[in-house]
């Protein structure tokens, strides 16, 4: 149940897309880094993070920056910057159709990529007028997780949270299951014309099969109703299921009596994200062969061949553990700050993780 699995539909968009693509990926890869960015206002040079590793792993600079910062600016909280949560509709916010058509829709990629999908979802339904189904997860991606909706998800609360902005129901009707459905994959980063558009399929269905769910709404000049419905779909609409929140809670009580404060650290830096993205920096020969391997057998990724050098330069690969660990420590976090591994298994395991763990040797993970 990692994040991100999604990310080869990016791929595609690689030349069309180059803006997205980055801000996807360095979302994907470096999670962490952006929070900390919001968190400190604190923005090293990417130069010195990703190119210059001699000169960031002289001890002398990171132990002045580290002196330099107070407990108060490492932990206290952020400030909002005037930023506040909009989720209210307007006044000019339409109800929920209680319309007769249906969407049901496959999810696709990892947890996170899917949340913002199935958020993306209940707006189409919302501007097609239709009822949707509760989507299907993504079972086929490296991860093999048979989790359904219910298993992640609050599926009531889902579904009441969003009863004024969309007919939302457990199951196609059974008199619907084995009618004709139009099956579309529709275009990501669509505007409302577009699905304005695709309303017109309602003349000959009755049910709409969207094989995705990366519609990627976002940014397309959607009404303002629409973007406060996304977010409250993602922020409100979709909690985990009580079982996932007790469970959270008990691993955040665990590492809290542990040392009280702890970074958690999603350190994408797992087997299919490299093969995928192709980038083998720091990597052994064998490990590059097995990741292009891997990446040459997993059909649904549809670029084969990737130049390394290039996919760091552009600034489309994951931290390596060691450059977070630079990173963390340029910050001025502390060697014996608490740090959790949110992410999966690392590339690499033990050995890798060393290159981390160096610099912060108190490193907890769930495995
Ligand atoms: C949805 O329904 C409203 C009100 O009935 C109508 O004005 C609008 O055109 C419909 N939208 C689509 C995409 O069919
Ligand atoms: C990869 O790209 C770099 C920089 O553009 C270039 O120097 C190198 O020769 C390329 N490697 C291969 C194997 O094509």
């Amino acid at each position: 149940m990692a994040n991100n699995r999604g990310y080869p539909h990016f791929r595609r968009f690689l030349s069309r897309r180059q803006y997205i693509l980055t801000t996807a990926l360095f979302t994907i890869s470096a999670f962490v880094f952006s929070i900390f960015l919001l968190l400190y206002g604190f923005a090293p040079k990417e130069d010195d993070i990703l190119k210059d590793d001699t000169r960031l792993e002289e001890p002398q600079q990171s132990q002045s920056v580290q002196q330099q910062v107070s407990d108060e600016n490492l932990w206290g909280a952020s400030l909002s910057h005037g930023l506040h949560p909009c989720i209210k509709p307007t006044v000019r916010h339409k109800a929920a159709q209680g319309s007769d058509h249906y969407i049901t829709v496959r999810s696709n990629g990892g947890l996170n990529q899917m949340r913002t999908g199935i958020s993306d979802m209940v707006a189409v339904a919302h501007i097609m007028n239709a009822t949707l189904v509760i989507p299907q997860l993504d079972k086929r991606s490296f991860w093999q997780d048979t989790s359904t909706f219910s298993d992640i998800f609050d599926e009531l609360h889902f579904i009441t949270t969003l009863q004024d902005d969309v007919r939302i129901v457990k199951a196609l009707p059974k008199e619907l299951e084995s009618i004709p459905r139009a099956r579309k994959h529709f275009t990501s980063w669509s505007g409302m014309g577009y699905y304005e558009e695709m309303a017109r399929l309602w003349k000959d269905y009755q049910v709409i099969h969207v094989a995705k769910s990366d519609s990627r709404l976002a940014n397309n000049d959607l009404p303002l109703d629409i973007q406060r419905l996304r977010c409250r779909a993602l922020y409100r609409a979709l909690r985990f299921s009580p079982s996932i929140e007790s469970l959270g809670k008990k691993l955040v009580e665990r590492l809290r009596s542990h040392s009280g404060r702890y970074i958690a650290l999603h350190l994408r830096y797992e087997k299919d994200m490299l093969s995928f993205t192709g980038c083998t920096y720091g990597l052994t020969e064998a490990e590059s062969e097995e990741l292009r391997i891997m990446r040459e057998n997993t059909n649904h990724w549809k670029v084969k061949k990737i130049n390394s050098t290039e996919q760091r330069v552009g600034g489309f690969c994951p931290l390596t553990p060691k450059e977070v660990g630079i990173f963390l420590e340029s910050l001025g976090y502390p060697p014996i700050t608490t740090i959790y591994i949110a992410s999966g298994e690392i590339y690499g395991g033990e050995a890798r993780l060393s290159e981390l763990k160096s610099r912060f040797p108190n490193i907890i993970s769930k495995v």
